[in-house]
């Protein structure tokens, strides 16, 4: 989606991107550890790393820049250096045989609640679409309500469990899935989907 309207667009991430999307996933997933090395992710041909970035072209845009907003992580540590994309969030994901899985959605937590979730996995189901991958699956933690939200709103439903998945706490994972995303039915409810992404980009800051 390159649009005018919308306040954060998408694209793949670039090497020149990684500082910033580092420091993004080391604010959306504190515990993970180790980080994801995302320069040895560009070079593994089954991933996929799609970044969301602020849309200069939107004229709302200039009010959404890290100088104008209070940013809490690590005393406003963005990675982000004038001149560069402002990037506010990722979404990783592989492609395995004949379905998709999807590794981790980060955002910024100061730009959540924005749609840009919401925006990335669009922008993956559109891509994956376009390769014939009619299933998608993925892993997340029991107690994340926000995650599974977002899931749930794209149609994700849950299929399994795998105990004590998480290392960290031992937390159990839910196994959600997706499909068939090649169904009329399912691009009709995507493009549903990115109605509501570009009013939420309309209705912030009206008044
Ligand atoms: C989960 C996460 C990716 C959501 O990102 P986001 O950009 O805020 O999500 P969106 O604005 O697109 O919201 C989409 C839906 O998610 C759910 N959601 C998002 N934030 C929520 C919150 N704080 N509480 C409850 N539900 C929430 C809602 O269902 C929302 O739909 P709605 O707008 O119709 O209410 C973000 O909170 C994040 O980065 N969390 C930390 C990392 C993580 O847990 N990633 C997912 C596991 S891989």
């Amino acid at each position: 989606m390159t649009n005018t309207n919308l306040l954060f667009i998408c694209r793949e991430l670039k090497k020149s991107d990684i500082e910033q999307v580092s420091i993004i996933e080391e604010d959306a997933f504190p515990e993970l550890f180790p980080q994801t090395q995302f320069e040895k992710e560009l070079q593994r041909s089954q991933s996929t790393i799609l970044v969301s970035k602020l849309n200069e072209l939107n004229s709302k845009s200039s009010k959404l820049m890290p100088s104008s907003k209070n940013l809490y992580y690590k005393q406003g540590k963005t990675g982000w250096k004038k001149g560069d994309d402002f990037l506010t969030g990722f979404l990783t994901y592989w492609e395995l045989f004949d379905e998709i899985h999807i590794m981790a959605i980060g955002v910024r937590r100061e730009y959540t609640k924005l749609k840009i979730a919401s925006l990335l996995l669009t922008e993956c189901i559109n891509k994956i679409i376009k390769k014939s991958f009619n299933k998608i699956t993925l892993e997340v933690r029991k107690s994340n309500i926000p995650a599974i939200g977002l899931y749930t709103n794209f149609g994700f439903e849950i299929v399994g469990e795998r105990k004590k998945f998480y290392p960290d706490n031992h937390e159990n994972a839910l196994i959600m899935s997706l499909s068939p995303i090649l169904s009329e039915e399912y691009k009709y409810k995507i493009k549903e989907i990115q109605k509501t992404i570009e009013s939420k980009s309309n209705s912030l800051f009206l008044d």
